[in-house]
This record gives C-alpha cells, structure tokens and sequence, in this order.
C-alpha cells in the first residue's frame, strides 16, 4: 500500500491549517514537514510552532523532515509539537545511532534520510534501528525541483537489505521530484511513501492531484 505524504512547503503558508486540512480530505496519508535551516540547506523554512499550530487541523500523522544542523538539539520541541515521525539527515549527524535513539526515547518514530550524493552505505548500519529510510530524489532545500534518476537504484539496494533482515515494517520513502510520471520508477524499485508538494498543493484539485499520482502507481 503506497502512502501519499504532501509536503506543506508548496502550500499557502497564510492558511495553512486550511491547506492540510483540504488534503486530508483530498486523499493524504500523512502530513510532511520540511525545516530548514540555512545551515544544512540554502533555504530557511519554519520551526516547532508551525508544527503545533497545524497539529489540531488534522488527524494525519505528521511527518517531520529536519533539513538542520544537529538535529538532537531540537527534537524534544517538536515531540511535543505534535510530530510523529522525525526524520534526521544522516549527513548532518555525527552520532547518528544515538540522534535516532534519542528521538525513539521521546516515544516518536525515527527516520534517516540521505542526499542523491550519499550512499546507501551510510544508513545500512543503522537499518535495524529505523522506522523509515528517506532517499531524497532531489538535493533538498526547494521544492520544484526535477527529479534526479540516479538516485533509484539506492532505493533498490535499501529494499533488498530489509527484505534480506525480513523488515517488511521499515519504510521507504522518497522526496523530490515526484509526480504520476516518475512515481511507478520509485515505487518499482520499493518506494511505499511518496512525498510531493508541488505536485499536490501546486495544484488547484488537490484530490486530482493525488489520485493522478495513486493511479500512476496503482494496477
Ligand atoms: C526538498 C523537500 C521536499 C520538497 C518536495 O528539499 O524536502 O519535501 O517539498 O517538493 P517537490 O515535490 O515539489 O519536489
Ligand atoms: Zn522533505
């Protein structure tokens, strides 16, 4: 079952708490979140408090994508903001196994996402600790931007390394880039979450939107 998480960063940020909402009812499994930071990315985006004002306009998970600079220094913020899963880079963590504990401890789910110039080696010792590998499909700090093909065949490798420890739970989810042309390329290669922001809120029909992206990749 593909999971369908539109990225709030091509919303309206004056209505945002409309905007998800409309979403939700457009066909959305999960909410995701992009911050950032100036540091880690060229972009700055929004903090906690976002988080905590969008969380009582939806009952979706909230998927939080921290595209920041230590990353452990933030994560008790945004537990109680309301995340449900929080997504670290593994680029931006020295300590990436205890960074992932850390956010297991608050009672949240954990993710590792790498950048299209990063292996798949660099999460392959910490599968057994995540809930979800994030492999970005672009480099990240916009949205809109084209997909980057090369970047598949980390996803294949990912898959075959659950499917290897029998972690048929852990996800894989991709970001950047996705729309009903390039979505059936991921989700061949193992993709289940498919994050897309201009290719849903870019979008007047937002329930269009994500219904092209479900057929693309659906029978
Ligand atoms: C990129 C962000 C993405 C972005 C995707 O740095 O992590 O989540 O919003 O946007 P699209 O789907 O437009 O490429
Ligand atoms: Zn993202």
């Amino acid at each position: 079952m593909i999971k369908i998480a539109p990225s709030i960063l091509s919303a309206d940020f004056a209505q945002l708490g409309q905007e998800v909402s409309a979403v939700e009812k457009a066909g959305a499994d999960w909410i995701h979140v992009d911050v950032m930071d100036g540091h880690f990315v060229p972009n700055i985006t929004l903090g906690s408090p976002i988080v905590n004002a969008i969380k009582p306009h939806t009952s979706l998970p909230l998927d939080v994508h921290l595209m920041i600079e230590e990353p452990e220094r933030y994560i008790p913020d945004f537990v109680k903001a309301g995340a449900n899963l929080i997504t670290v880079h593994a680029e931006a963590c020295t300590h990436l196994h205890r960074v992932i504990h850390m956010i297991k401890e608050h009672g949240v789910q954990a993710g590792v996402a790498i950048n299209p110039a990063t292996p798949a080696a660099a999460i392959q010792e910490v599968l057994g600790d995540i809930d979800l590998v994030l492999i970005m499909t672009v480099n990240p700090g916009f949205g809109g931007q084209a997909f980057i093909p090369r970047t598949v065949h980390k996803i294949r490798q990912v898959r075959q390394w659950l499917n290897e420890a029998s972690r048929f739970d852990v996800h894989i989810e991709v970001d950047g880039g996705i729309t009903s042309e390039t979505a059936p390329l991921v989700v061949e290669a193992g993709a289940d979450v498919l994050v897309a922001g201009s290719a849903v809120f870019g979008q007047k029909d937002r329930e269009a939107a994500i219904s092209a992206i479900r057929g693309s990749v659906s029978g």
